[in-house]
């Protein structure tokens, strides 16, 4: 399915009264691969419908299929999340289709890094647009629907250039602080409506995305990291997994960092 077809989806009710689904629901942007990917099969694997959000439509299907090969049940729903207004129309899709919204995680982010005095301002937009805007979009549109079922998660990825910085990653950093912030307000806004609202910070997991750093620095930062290894996508998923869970009910505003002890 590609974007246009996606919009024309949109602009069709899915149904005019929808059943509410038994299972909770959880909808993962960026599905389509890394750490992602690693949290949809997680959640299917802890009993949640997982609404699948992503820009690549033939990943997304085979993310489905294996999740659905190993007993879970998801959807698959294709946005471009520099465009914050379809996210928050997708998400609102979503909810119509199941009845339901249980747990958000904002995974999907990007990357376009150059020291700060060669980094354009629309670079710097770009970035901030699709890691912080687009969050924002989302967990407003999250809110209400999870506000009448008292009852939401909003997990949003962020990373330690964010609680740090970075050199190189001037607009990473900013948004992924940016993250931090919103996800603090979040949980002081709608605590006493039964949301919680967390933020995880992975450190170096090995994904397309660390792929690019090269050798050097790979070796380097496994020197780095007192448990001497690359986090994996599971690392991350499984605090996903712990966050959207019920025991995590009395833990909201905080940062989880998953980072095998590099800032510690
Ligand atoms: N890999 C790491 O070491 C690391 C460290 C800290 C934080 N993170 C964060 O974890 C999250 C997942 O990262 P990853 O390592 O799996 O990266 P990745 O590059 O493998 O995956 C990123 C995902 O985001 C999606 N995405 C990016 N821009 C998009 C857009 N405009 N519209 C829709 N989807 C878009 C991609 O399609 C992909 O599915 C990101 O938020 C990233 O910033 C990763």
């Amino acid at each position: 399915m590609d974007l246009q077809d996606a919009k024309q989806k949109r602009s069709t009710p899915i149904s005019q009264e929808p059943n509410k689904c038994v299972a909770r629901v959880a909808i993962v942007t960026g599905a389509n691969r890394g750490i992602g990917k690693a949290i949809a099969f997680r959640l299917a694997n802890d009993g949640f419908v997982v609404a699948m959000v992503a820009r690549n439509g033939d990943a997304l299907a085979e993310v489905q299929n294996e999740i659905t090969s190993s007993g879970g049940q998801t959807s698959v729903h294709i946005c471009e999340l520099s465009d914050s207004e379809a996210y928050a129309a997708t998400i609102e899709d979503i909810f119509e289709q199941y009845g339901r919204l249980d747990v958000l995680v904002n995974n999907a982010g990007m990357t376009k890094d150059g020291l700060m005095l060669r980094m354009s301002l629309d670079d710097f937009d770009t970035v901030m647009n699709v890691n912080l805007r687009s969050v924002f979009a989302g967990c407003k549109a999250a809110a209400r629907p999870m506000m009448r079922g008292r009852w939401g998660r909003i997990i949003n990825i962020t990373s330690i250039s964010g609680l740090s910085g970075n050199a190189g990653q001037a607009n990473y950093a900013s948004s992924k602080a940016g993250v931090v912030g919103l996800t603090k307000t979040i949980a002081k806004e709608f605590g006493s409506k039964g949301i919680t609202a967390n933020a995880i910070a992975p450190g170096y997991i090995e994904t397309d995305m660390t792929d690019s750093l090269g050798e050097e620095i790979r070796n380097g930062v496994e020197k780095m990291v007192p448990l001497r290894r690359y986090g994996q996508s599971e690392d991350v998923a499984a605090a996903v997994s712990y966050l959207a869970s019920e025991g995590a009910g009395y833990v909201t505003g905080q940062v989880l960092v998953v980072d095998g002890g590099l800032t510690c």
